[in-house]
């Protein structure tokens, strides 16, 4: 089968998106699928580009970019046979729907917005080609913090205390004022996020009320409605789900160990620095059991498809709640997507064959 790999795209989770991609490429069966590289801009376009997985990785801290790619590829890209796929390269976007057209399925690898909330889902609905993950709205769901937590909570799954502050919020001093108040009775600390984002990318952790506004700047830079959220008291361990032939399963799960000198898992502490990711997290039987009960009502509860990382917190009393779920986690060389599989018996390889597989069924 033809695949197509979308990555990159117009978030701020475009050098991750990337990263993921490349190691995706390193992991795909070649003999078994045969893979178009598609980059999207940070301005849109998409572009065939090479497909060398050394020059897609983070290296350094230096963090890479589809143009950049795009632009080393020139004159080295092996343009698929059909004319209509060649018409692609840097193309408007309206000639992406006729490329996808020749693929058997794609397996869109893009984070955050305009990419993991249901927008190219739909984009990909409308052009009739299967593709790997959760459909529009369950995408949608999962980028918006404030819609996972009410759809979660309306499942009777556990969630952490928060409140939004919506655009219009923060338009007046009235409403700046409403706000303020309903942050302070979550106490301090708390995370001041953008509410459709990822990669801990435009997040504060806000210890003193003098730094909040500071903070809700920070987020609306990434997002207009901004998400504020309670610290909670307790460990920070995900489970992986993945969609099989008789249903989703999960993962054993990872516990998340912030190195020294982060405040939190921010996004040095993840993909620069490397925080270490335990696999599997130390939990007794039964909580070990709770938490792949609870990842699999989660995914089922926004109607997820294909995979999932949800992402808990262990709270000291002993309670389950989720922080986020992730419909397309990262597949990074230090991501704990593939790690959780590989440690639950399934090889990168084959998750990935499993993944597509279940696109194309
Ligand atoms: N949003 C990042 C890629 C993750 O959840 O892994
Ligand atoms: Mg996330």
């Amino acid at each position: 089968p033809r695949v197509a790999l979308v990555f990159g795209g117009r978030s701020s989770e475009h050098a991750i998106s990337v990263s993921t991609a490349g190691s995706v490429l390193n992991a795909i069966d070649r003999t078994k699928y045969d893979v178009l590289p598609i980059g999207i801009t940070h301005e849109g376009r998409w572009a065939l580009v090479g497909d060398d997985p050394a020059r897609m990785a983070i290296t350094d801290g230096v963090l890479p970019d589809v143009a950049q790619l795009a632009e080393q590829a020139e004159g080295e890209v092996v343009l698929p046979a059909s004319p209509a796929s060649r018409e692609v390269l840097w193309s408007e976007p309206g000639a992406v729907p006729k490329l996808l057209g020749e693929v058997d399925v794609v397996l869109p690898l893009l984070h955050g917005p305009w990419g993991e909330d249901g927008t190219v889902q739909g984009l990909l609905e409308l052009s009739g080609v299967p593709y790997v993950g959760s459909g529009v709205l369950a995408s949608a769901v999962g980028m918006d913090k404030e819609y996972t937590k009410r759809v979660l909570v309306s499942f009777g799954i556990g969630i952490g205390p928060y409140t939004v502050v919506r655009p219009r919020d923060w338009e007046s001093e009235a409403g700046r004022a409403a706000a303020r108040e309903r942050i302070a009775e979550l106490g301090l600390p708390v995370f001041v996020k953008p509410c459709r984002a990822g990669s801990s990318i435009g997040i504060t952790k806000v210890k003193d009320p003098a730094e909040l506004d500071r903070a809700i700047e920070e987020a609306r830079r990434h997002d207009p409605k901004v998400i504020v959220e309670a610290m909670l008291e307790g460990r920070e361990i995900e489970c992986a789900v993945l969609e099989f032939e008789d249903g989703p399963r999960a993962s054993v799960p990872a516990e998340i160990l912030v190195g020294g000198g982060y405040e939190f898992y921010d996004f040095e502490a993840k993909y620069i620095d490397s925080s270490e990711v335990r696999i599997p997290a130390e939990l007794d039987g039964s909580q070990s059991a709770e938490i792949r009960r609870l990842a699999v009502a989660a995914f089922e509860a926004l109607g997820c498809e294909g995979l999932a990382r949800v992402d808990f917190f262990l709270l000291t009393d002993g309670r389950w709640v989720v922080n986020e779920i992730n419909t397309m986690p990262g597949f990074t060389p230090i991501s704990a997507y593939p790690k959780m599989w590989e440690a639950t018996g399934v090889p990168y390889r084959e998750l990935i064959d499993r993944l597509l597989q279940a696109a194309l069924r």
